[in-house]
């Protein structure tokens, strides 16, 4: 079921999205890991799910020959829309997609990315499934999520389907839609200040996977 209370959410946090600096360098820091782990060619096609305002997609956009952000926040692609306008990028387009009500992903894909997005999402087999359908054979799946954590990384616990995830159950969802050379690393730690409980740590995987 739509829930129009998430999607207001991340309408409502766009245009303020990128002024957390945690944020910034958690999509740095999986751009690298996604840099050192699948070696992003000028001669790819990429995909970002969930891109938001696009931090992930642009770090990644220099080294491919396109890409595209997806997402379901008409507020966060209308950011992403004026960052592209400002810089004069020419390879860079959005699709309004909304995975829990079964949009269906357009286009061929060589690579498709994703950060701190999946847990969003419902039906992540679904997902998966359709990644597979679009990746053009040898394409890679790469995307980062928090590990399992206590349902405190989120203030506001609205439109959050897994408390992150255990990383095996998840090899085990590509492996069953055939994907080959599934491997998981750590791609960074995120650093939240709980007041009066002190600093607490929150460890973000990167799995990749190959059509
Ligand atoms: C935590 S933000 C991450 C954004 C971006 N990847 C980043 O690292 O800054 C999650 C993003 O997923 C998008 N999203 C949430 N549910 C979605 C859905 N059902 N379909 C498509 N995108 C969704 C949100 O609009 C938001 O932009």
């Amino acid at each position: 079921m739509k829930n129009k209370q998430q999607e207001n959410l991340f309408d409502l946090r766009a245009s303020n999205w990128d002024d957390t600096s945690r944020r910034v360098k958690l999509a740095d820091d999986v751009a690298d890991c996604i840099i050192r782990e699948v070696n992003p060619t000028k001669d790819m096609d990429v995909l970002d799910i969930g891109c938001g305002t696009g931090l992930l997609t642009l770090k990644l956009q220099p080294h491919v020959k396109h890409i595209t952000g997806a997402d379901s926040s008409v507020k966060m692609l209308e950011v992403l829309h004026q960052k592209v306008a400002d810089q004069r990028l020419t390879n860079v387009q959005t699709q309004m997609v909304d995975f829990n009500e079964g949009s269906l992903i357009h286009g061929k894909y060589n690579l498709i990315v994703s950060s701190m997005t999946f847990h969003h999402l419902e039906n992540l087999d679904k997902v998966i499934n359709q990644c597979f359908k679009v990746l053009l054979p040898g394409g890679y799946l790469a995307f980062a999520d928090l590990d399992k954590e206590d349902g405190s990384f989120h203030e506001n616990n609205e439109g959050v389907h897994h408390q992150g995830f255990d990383r095996e159950s998840l090899k085990r969802l590509l492996s069953q839609a055939d994907f080959i050379g599934i491997r998981d690393m750590t791609a960074t730690t995120v650093v939240k200040d709980r007041g009066e409980q002190g600093k607490q740590e929150y460890s973000v995987f990167l799995i990749v996977g190959r059509k």
